[in-house]
């Protein structure tokens, strides 16, 4: 099928990828020029396991291509819609600029017929906003979300949990969710549970979902402050409580709390949202689910201000990790570069090492130094703050290796990843987040 991709950021660009790895014609279509010169070249402008392999692949195929030219999308039968959807410079709710001028900017060159899916994160009520403007070409609007986890996008985008079609009531809603199946035909074939549900539905599983996932690991991250202050485990706790199937062990990770584009901006437009709906209180605890991840921050600073006793101005703090998460370049809302900044602000001299991340992170906190040798970095280290847990810091820096880098024997795992009995036994004063 010929499929248009309006957006090539994390979401897009992966996107129009993989759809061109299962024999769709393509083309993906964003505003910077930068983006799409990588992007024609066959180069992931981000870093993305297995992404650069089927951009390349699909560029040399042919039925792959990149454009700045929105008139490029005429003549697809699908467009799919995946700007980015930011929080506000003032305020919790989502900004829609990217998403209207998405929209508005394909009117133009749509046909008769031809269906326009959104798969932007977007407040619940958009589709209904956005819907008479298409229908007016003889479209169909729909909402397709994407559940993509980044470091996993491929996989994800291919072989999802589940799809979803948020359609209108009508006939062209379901010729619409017939044409959403074919374009996710080797999915659907494999069994993969296809969903049709209404427009608002389709928005808010997006939402719910994300809005779930935070909650869960603000739970486990308040159950890391009672285990503070009881001097329980909670890694032994999250294991235990785990076995339960209906609690599940995944989600359940304690340390310093989520970041990322996604999980931190999407439940604060959902409480801006319910707000807007008169149903404020039903999501009360969102808040909460915020304060929670936000005072982790703070406790990991404060692990490192303790251990060393007090006194952290020009001592050197290095600090393993920038990126949001492992397998990721992603530097948005980063709790990781978040513990450095708020190091730097008290005075300690923070080196930041990351094996993905350096240069976003330079880019927006040119303050910090930066050290890409994971070794250099350790240097002379008086403290050591794994915020990232890539395995480089994990499981491939044995403790007695640390030790031969430093006289210093502070260590704050901000992941709880590494053995702290191991850590002990080298000598080191391990901290950990809700753990003794
Ligand atoms: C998330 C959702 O998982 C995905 O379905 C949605 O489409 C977009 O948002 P992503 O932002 O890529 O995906 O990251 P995810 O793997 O969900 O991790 C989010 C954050 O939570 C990371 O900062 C991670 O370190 C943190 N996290 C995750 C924990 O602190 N503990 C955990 O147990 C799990």
């Amino acid at each position: 099928m010929k499929l248009s991709v309006i957006g090539c950021g994390y979401l897009g660009a992966v996107h129009a990828a993989a759809m061109a790895s299962i024999g769709h014609e393509v083309v993906g279509v964003d505003v910077d020029q930068r983006k799409i010169d990588a992007l024609s070249k066959g180069e992931a402008p981000f870093f993305e396991p297995g992404l650069q392999e089927i951009l390349a692949a699909g560029i040399e195929a042919g039925n792959l291509r990149f454009t700045t030219d929105m008139a490029e999308a005429a003549g697809a039968e699908v467009h799919f819609v995946g700007v980015g959807t930011p929080q506000q410079k003032d305020g919790y709710a989502a900004d829609l600029t990217y998403v209207n001028a998405a929209v508005d900017g394909l009117l133009p060159y749509l046909a008769e017929g031809d269906i326009v899916a959104g798969k932007s994160t977007v407040p619940v009520g958009t589709a209904a906003g956005l819907a008479p403007r298409v229908s007016e070409t003889g479209a169909t609007l729909v909402w397709n979300p994407e559940f993509l986890r980044e470091g996993w996008a491929v996989k994800d985008t291919l072989d999802p949990d589940r799809l979803v079609a948020g359609v209108p009531a009508s006939a062209e809603g379901e010729r619409a969710a017939d044409i959403l199946r074919e374009v996710y035909a080797p999915a659907v074939a494999k069994g993969t549970p296809f969903l049709v549900v209404d427009l608002p539905t389709a928005e808010l599983v997006k939402v719910s979902a994300n809005a779930f996932l935070a909650t869960k690991i603000s739970f486990i991250n308040a159950m890391a402050e009672i285990a503070e202050a009881t001097g329980a485990d909670v890694s032994k706790l999250a294991e235990a409580i785990g076995y339960d199937e209906r609690i599940g062990r995944q989600f359940l990770k304690a340390g310093i709390g989520f970041g990322g584009g996604c999980l931190p901006k999407d439940i604060r437009a959902f409480s801006a949202r319910a707000e807007e709906l008169g149903r404020g209180e039903s999501v009360a605890f969102l808040r909460q689910v915020d304060e929670i991840n936000m005072r982790r921050r703070d406790r990991a600073v404060q692990l490192v201000v303790e251990g060393l006793d007090g006194a952290v101005f020009e001592k050197k703090v290095t600090v393993l990790g920038a990126a949001f998460k492992p397998h990721s370049d992603d530097i948005r809302d980063s709790p990781a570069l978040d513990v450095a900044v708020r190091l730097h602000g008290l005075g300690a001299n923070v080196t930041v090492t990351d094996p993905a991340a350096i240069e976003n992170a330079r880019r927006i906190h040119p303050q910090l130094t930066y050290v890409e040798d994971r070794d250099e970095a350790i240097r002379n280290a008086d403290a050591l703050v794994l915020v990232t847990e890539w395995d480089e810091y994990r499981r491939q820096l044995p403790p007695e290796h640390a030790s031969s880098l430093t006289d210093g024997r502070v260590v704050v795992d901000g992941r709880n990843g590494l053995d702290a009995a191991a850590w002990r036994a080298a000598g080191w004063a391990y901290y950990g987040m809700g753990r003794p």
